[in-house]
């Protein structure tokens, strides 16, 4: 059984693929390294250098080698960058996403993990949102995902895939032995900017939003280190091997931390000063959003290890250090 990543060259993709080779599975990545890099993508895993958008060279990796599961992490991830381009969003993530599921259906390819977001829900949502709560996406990017997360939902209908689909909420942190990384260029997640403000490889970190309707002011996320995220991938990899239903389900830990939360517990760790811009809030921007995530827990008897933002943060820093 072969194992295709798509995306392995990302943040996320970079971090399963050393999971799975720690577990013996073969493994090929598919990247065209818009985002990712290629030093990211461990020794071990066969790595293609092409798009999703490259219809013959899906079906010959799909005849070429003996693909048994799909975890899809590729796509684009900006909500600000969906909403200013929104057709490039449709197509990388949506029509690639079909072309994906094509050349899986031709090959007889039955198993997908799919890399989805909280980004999908209502806005306005109580927290803590659950799997059955409202979907109606704010942006391009949660729409993408969601008409992705509806393609392959019709595929599952026909009984010709079985599929694990993840909303991830805040995703953070870095390998606990330091392998890996977040590398991704301008990225924009909190913990990643405070821990390259606190290692001087940029000035200051802008907060959003100072009057929201929460404990200090700031937004309050769900973030979920990326360790743990990898292993929700591979407990669905292992239902879905053993015959499980197709499932969808939130990746986050319950808990919330507001921004002045998380640049205090990165100050705390790294000594450091971080200067911060108070901002008006973002269009589209909320005030809270964390995950219920007892399915994922009840369902794959998921047993998270890092669920702790001092954690998170000191593995986050940890890996900062490394890049400066
Ligand atoms: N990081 C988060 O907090 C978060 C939250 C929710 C969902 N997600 C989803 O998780 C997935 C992985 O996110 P990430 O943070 O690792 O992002 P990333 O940008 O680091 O990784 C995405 C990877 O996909 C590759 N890629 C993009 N388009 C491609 C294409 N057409 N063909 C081949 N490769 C392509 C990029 O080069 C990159 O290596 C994405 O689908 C994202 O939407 C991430």
């Amino acid at each position: 059984m072969t194992v295709l990543v798509t995306g392995g060259g990302g943040y996320i993709g970079s971090h399963m693929i050393l999971t799975l080779l720690d577990q013996k599975e073969d493994v090929v990545v598919i990247d065209n390294l818009v985002t990712g890099n290629r030093d990211a993508i461990p020794a071990g895993a066969q790595f293609i250098e092409g798009s999703l958008a490259d219809t013959g060279l899906l079906n010959e990796i799909f005849c070429n080698h003996d693909i048994s599961d799909v975890l899809h992490f590729a796509g684009s991830t900006s909500v600000p960058e969906s909403v200013s381009d929104p057709l490039a969003y449709y197509r990388n993530n949506t029509a690639n996403s079909l072309n994906l599921l094509e050349a899986m259906a031709a090959a007889g390819t039955g198993r997908m993990v799919f890399s989805s977001t909280a980004a999908v829900y209502k806005p306005g949502c109580p927290s803590p949102v659950s799997e059955t709560d409202p979907v109606d996406p704010a942006s391009p990017y949660g729409a993408s995902k969601l008409m992705t997360e509806r393609m392959i939902s019709d595929m599952v209908a026909t009984g010709r895939l079985r599929a694990g689909i993840l909303r991830y909420f805040n995703v953070a942190g870095a390998d606990p032995a330091g392998r890996a990384g977040q590398s991704t260029p301008n990225a924009a997640h909190l913990i990643k900017v405070a821990c390259e403000a606190a290692t001087g490889q940029r000035d200051s970190v802008t907060v959003f939003g100072t009057d929201w309707p929460t404990r200090d002011g700031t937004g309050v996320r769900d973030y979920i280190h990326v360790t743990d995220l990898v292993s929700a991938h591979l407990s669905m990899l292992r239902h879905l091997r053993d015959g499980g239903a197709s499932l969808t389900l939130n990746c986050g830990y319950g808990q919330g931390f507001s921004v002045r939360e998380v640049l205090h517990a990165v100050e705390s760790r790294s000594k450091a000063s971080i200067d911060v811009i108070e901002s008006d809030r973002r269009p589209g921007d909320l005030a809270e959003l964390i995950a219920c995530a007892d399915k994922l827990r009840e369902r794959l008897g998921w047993h998270p290890e890092h669920a702790d933002i001092d954690t998170i943060v000191g593995h986050a820093l940890a890996w900062e250090r490394r890049r400066v």
